[in-house]
């Protein structure tokens, strides 16, 4: 039977049903450095970053790392060695599955790193599952970019290579008062020249880390402060889109966040949505500001074709306000706020009343999620959502897993260990400095029956088809398969984590057919490379109440970028 057509839009009536333990957080391991950058690099392992010279526990040729490979199934972690300092850093993978690390900082005098604002960093795909032997290739003198970028965003395009975008050239405490203000590629495009965006220009002081997004047809999508555009970057224009409304701001040090919804076949309309943030003016000086001034509560969201831009944002509020949420895309189409302040700002050591060093308060333990398929008014709900006692303030990541279950790691509103200091280093909850517990938020059907994908191709062309075999469990229930509305498909970018941003973050829904004795699927690929821009992505297979652990395929030919375009034209 035909399948497709089962994406977001009936998921709501999934989530009845079948017991089992419910949500919840389980502490297990600690990442040994500070885990202000995540990103998944295999099926079995995560890397952190740190910054250099913090004396963190975990050690490496004799000096603490700040670099390290999380092993996700034994809850180990072990050293990387890193030269340059990756703080402030962000990240992709690209069309060949290598990942890079891009920009970061210089604190002369501090430690042995060497300046890493023009950084790339290389971590090939490693085959090995607990990460023995995977090095990270961190030479600055042969491969650079061509500014000196702290706070970059970067983001897989569709051609597979890195689009760097922003950021500042030398330590500030606040705004951004030395911008970058200009966009690059890696590798490079214009012959290494960085290109000039107006964007930038007009979204200081609070442009950082800047929210970017590939559309399916290939543009870029991006916000900073409260400003918008589309980007073309084969034209090399930008196009202005409407502001967030009521002056609410979304990029650090206002840190709210952003994702691209789940993508549908067969027009992959784009929808964004942006959260948290705050209404502060970025005119005040940050010794003006509060530690206590409320975060916002706004959600805003925006169709991305011409009548949706007419429309404008939607506007829609959360539980609380959240300073420096994250957003994770989940399996099953819904989104999960997670992380933050109720109160506060992005930054350490810069408004007038300090928490310890932080400038953030009110940590929310309680997660959301977001059902971007509910009416407008019903999609934002904690019923059922576990309440954490370890604060995720700034300098936190938050990961999707390859088993499905969410990684959470960091916090460090501080800028060295400092145990005597509210938000100290493994403190009671109240305290969250240099905070190096890792958790697991568990959905429920983590301990449920799930189904099964296997024998998917491990390269997956565009616009195909391949089979892969699936087993359902029998608590899944026939009806729901049968009635045909309830087995979905996601292919899925887990992103890179930096910044209360998670970048390159994707979920593509894809047609697929059941076998008439269910034991396999016919699945069809992203009909192209900007849909799903060429590279990794984990299958996951959700029937009913449960997902199946994702599947990793490399998605397009797994040739190094630039890739030509690939596939059928939607
Ligand atoms: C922590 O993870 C290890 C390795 O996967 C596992 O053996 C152990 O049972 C886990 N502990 C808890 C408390 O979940
Ligand atoms: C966005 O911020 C700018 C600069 O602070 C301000 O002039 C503009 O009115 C804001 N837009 C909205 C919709 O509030
Ligand atoms: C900032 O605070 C100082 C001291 O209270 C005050 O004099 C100044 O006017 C304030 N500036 C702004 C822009 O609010
Ligand atoms: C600014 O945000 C705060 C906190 O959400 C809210 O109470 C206030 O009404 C907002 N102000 C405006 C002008 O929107
Ligand atoms: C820890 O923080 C407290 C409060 O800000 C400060 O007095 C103390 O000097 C700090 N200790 C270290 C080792 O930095
Ligand atoms: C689903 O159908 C299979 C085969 O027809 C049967 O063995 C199984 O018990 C059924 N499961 C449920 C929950 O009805
Ligand atoms: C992937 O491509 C990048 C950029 O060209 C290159 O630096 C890297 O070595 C390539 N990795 C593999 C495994 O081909």
């Amino acid at each position: 039977m035909k399948l497709s057509g089962a994406f977001y839009a009936t998921l709501p009536a999934l989530f009845t049903g079948v017991a089992g333990a419910g949500w919840e957080f389980v502490q297990n391991g600690t990442s040994g450095i500070l885990a202000l950058e995540a990103i998944i690099v295999s099926p079995t392992l995560a890397v952190f970053f740190d910054f250099a010279g913090t004396g963190d526990p975990l050690m490496i040729n004799g000096h603490s790392a700040w670099g390290a490979l999380w092993d996700l199934e034994t809850n180990q972690v072990t050293a990387l060695d890193v030269l340059s300092d990756t703080f402030c850093a962000s990240g992709s993978l690209l069309s060949n599955g290598t990942m890079v690390s891009v920009g970061g900082n210089f604190l002369a005098g501090t430690s042995s790193a060497s300046d890493g604002r023009m950084a790339l960093r290389i971590f090939e795909p490693c085959p090995s599952a607990n990460g023995a032997g995977c090095t990270l290739f961190d030479n600055p003198d042969l491969v650079h970019l061509t500014e000196t970028r702290w706070y970059p965003s970067s983001l897989r395009i569709f051609d597979g290579s890195l689009m760097v975008v922003g950021g500042i050239h030398e330590a500030t405490l606040f705004y951004n008062t030395d911008p970058v203000n200009s966009f690059e590629f890696f590798p490079s495009k214009d012959g290494a020249v960085p290109r000039p965006s107006a964007f930038l220009e007009r979204s200081l002081p609070a442009n950082l880390f800047p929210r970017v997004f590939a559309l399916p047809d290939g543009k870029v999508f991006m916000v900073a402060n409260n400003q918008s555009i589309i980007y073309d970057i084969e034209a090399n224009t930008e196009t202005i889109l409407p502001d967030i409304p009521n002056g609410v701001r979304v990029t650090n040090p206002f840190d709210g966040t952003a994702t691209l919804l789940p993508l549908s076949p067969p027009l992959y309309i784009p929808e964004v949505l942006v959260c948290g943030g705050t209404n502060s003016s970025d005119q005040i000086p940050s010794a003006n500001l509060s530690s206590q001034d409320p975060a916002s509560d706004q959600c805003s969201r925006i169709v991305l074709t011409p009548a949706g831009i007419e429309k404008g944002w939607e506007v829609e509020r959360m539980l609380e306000g959240r300073m420096m949420p994250e957003m994770i895309l989940l399996p099953n189409g819904e989104v999960l706020i997670i992380n933050g302040g109720q109160t506060g700002y992005a930054a350490m050591s810069s408004v007038s009343d300090l928490v310890g060093n932080s400038n953030a308060d009110h940590a929310v333990f309680t997660p959301s999620l977001y059902d971007p398929s509910a009416p407008l008014g019903h999609r934002i709900s904690n019923e059922g959502l576990p309440t954490t006692d370890i604060a995720r303030m700034y300098h936190s990541s938050v990961s999707l897993t390859p088993s499905g279950n969410i990684l959470l790691a960091g916090s460090n509103p501080n800028p060295n260990v400092n145990m005597t200091v509210k938000f100290s280093t493994f403190g009671a909850h109240t305290t969250l400095c240099r905070e190096y517990r890792v958790q697991y938020l568990n959905p429920p059907y983590m301990s449920l029956a799930r189904p099964t994908l296997a024998g998917a191709p491990s390269k997956i062309a565009f616009s195909s088809k391949f089979t892969a075999r699936v087993t359902i469990p029998a608590s899944a229930g026939n009806s729901s398969v049968v009635k045909g509305a309830l087995l979905t498909v996601a292919l899925m970018d887990l992103g890179f984590s930096s910044h209360a941003f998670h970048s390159s973050s994707r979920l593509v829904w894809l047609e697929a057919t059941l076998s008439r004795d269910r034991k396999s699927l016919e699945i069809s690929s992203p009909p192209n490379n900007r849909v799903y821009p060429p590279g990794p992505g984990y299958l996951f297979l959700t029937i009913g109440d449960t997902t199946s652990a994702g599947v990793h395929v490399m998605v397009g030919s797994g040739a190094p970028p630039p890739v030509p375009d690939q596939g059928r034209r939607i």
